[in-house]
């Protein structure tokens, strides 16, 4: 059934931010009419079954792990890029699974994460002020003139870069390299001298353990141990586009936006009576909404009625995004107004966005912030006795020198060596696997201590 008063350019009569100034206004509706033409990325059904497997980690029975760049480049869009990054996911993945004893659903930011909500409209470097970048979607990243011209032809560049990204994706994860016996020939280059090197070869000799025997039993041939889930999402910012790609289901007749399986909320763009909410309350796929240090909890209900109002688990995902420092604060009276009125939400902590800071000229995060603030999330929810249901992280598989910290105690001088993030700085794949051992470690405790919450009847 369609929300009421909603159609896929019901968006456009609301309030909007963050929109970048095309100049020529026809060739931007011509760009989007050939987009409305093209066969969809996802589908529907696919949608679905995360939703369910969302529903799953929001009441306890999974563990959502999802990550990728803080913004997908047109110049990055290479087979070795997508597989060093997929390949991380995967033995964070494993790291989740075989540590923390959970199902892991996993969710890259990945194949359309190129739309990026800036601070401000205008960049200015040497008494020069240009337009911000807002993601290769929309302009360049060189600081010139031309380069920042909003450009709708990128729009379909966009849409064929996801598609071969969601191709390689989609052949990685049936097509063998995610077979659970390959775990000890990912690649584990990159943390070669770092002690989490013999922890993941540990854990790796326990999982062909384990295969022995489920061989010895008959049971080698699972579709579970030979091939992967793995979904893509990305924010829902640049609305034509978003719009240019929503699909009718010909099974159910509701909408679907068929750029990615799941969509999210950014956290400058979540007004209640603004265009992004307007969005994405119509289309059916599971969806995500950012929670920041600003975030009323008053407000945050109403959200949640807004964008969920059949109350279904799994249909929306809150992404807290506090900062190490605010959590404590921020988060608990958020967590308690969402409980006591009945909300069903999945809650996953996004440790990166709260705890940016900059060392000269570069934007960094200290990885014991993105620590301590994982911790702190769990904390919250134990005391609150909600789920926390999984994690949103901004990581690659390159071995870049972007957040500080981490086994290899990456210093500010070190960032200089290798900082190649077009926007928010991205744990490496070492900083990647330290967090998951380190999740799977509190997944363990508190599984232990707690069982899981029973399942919570829509209302
Ligand atoms: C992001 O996820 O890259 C982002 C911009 O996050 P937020 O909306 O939480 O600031
Ligand atoms: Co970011």
């Amino acid at each position: 059934m369609t929300a009421r008063g909603w159609h896929p350019g019901s968006w456009r009569d609301m309030p909007i931010r963050q929109v970048p100034e095309y100049p020529d206004q026809a060739k931007l509706a011509e760009a989007e009419a050939r987009l409305a033409q093209w066969p969809p990325l996802v589908f529907a059904g696919e949608a679905r079954r995360l939703k369910a497997a969302l529903a799953k980690a929001g009441q306890g029975q999974a563990f959502v792990l999802q990550g990728g760049d803080c913004a997908e480049s047109f110049s990055d869009f290479t087979a070795n890029i997508i597989r060093d990054t997929f390949r991380v996911l995967l033995q964070m993945a494993v790291v989740l699974t075989f540590g923390g004893g959970t199902p892991v659903v996993k969710l890259g930011r990945m194949a359309g994460q190129f739309a990026k909500p800036r601070s401000s409209d205008v960049e200015t470097k040497d008494g020069v002020t240009l337009p911000s970048y807002r993601g290769d979607i929309v302009n360049g990243p060189d600081f010139t003139a031309a380069a920042r011209i909003p450009d709708p032809a990128r729009m379909e560049f966009a849409y064929m870069q996801s598609a071969g990204t969601l191709n390689l994706l989609r052949a990685f994860a049936t097509g063998g390299y995610a077979d659970l016996h390959q775990v000890h020939r990912w690649n584990l280059g990159f943390v070669e001298r770092s002690p989490l090197a013999s922890r993941y070869q540990d854990l790796a000799a326990r999982i062909d353990e384990t295969l022995g025997f489920m061989q010895a039993c008959g049971m080698s041939d699972l579709p579970q141990v030979r091939e992967t889930d793995f979904y893509t999402s990305h924010e829902s910012l640049l609305l034509g586009y978003e719009q240019a790609l929503t699909r009718v289901d010909s099974t159910t007749g509701d909408h679907y936006a068929c750029s990615a399986h799941f969509l999210w909320i950014g956290d400058r763009t979540r007004q209640p009576d603004g265009a992004h909410v307007e969005f994405l309350r119509g289309v059916k796929n599971p969806i995500g909404l950012k929670v920041g240090p600003t975030s009323d909890p008053d407000d945050l209900v109403r959200l949640t009625e807004l964008l969920n109002p059949e109350n279904e688990m799994g249909r929306l995902t809150l992404i807290s995004r506090m900062g190490a420092d605010k959590i404590e604060a921020k988060l608990p009276p958020l967590l308690r107004a969402v409980k006591r009125a009945g909300r069903n939400v999945v809650w996953l902590s996004d440790p990166m966005h709260g705890n940016t800071t900059s060392v000269g000229a570069y934007k960094t995060r200290p990885f014991d912030a993105i620590l301590t603030e994982v911790r702190r999330f769990f904390d919250a929810h134990a005391a609150e006795g909600t789920q926390p249901g999984g994690v949103h992280v901004e990581m690659t598989g390159q071995e870049v020198t972007e957040c500080l910290g981490g086994a290899h105690r990456l210093s500010e001088a070190d960032l200089a060596l290798r900082y190649q993030t077009f926007c928010d700085p991205r744990l490496n794949a070492e900083q990647s696997l330290e967090l998951a051992f380190l999740i799977a470690e509190e997944l363990k405790a508190r599984r232990i201590a707690a069982p899981a919450l029973p399942a919570r009847a829509a209302e």
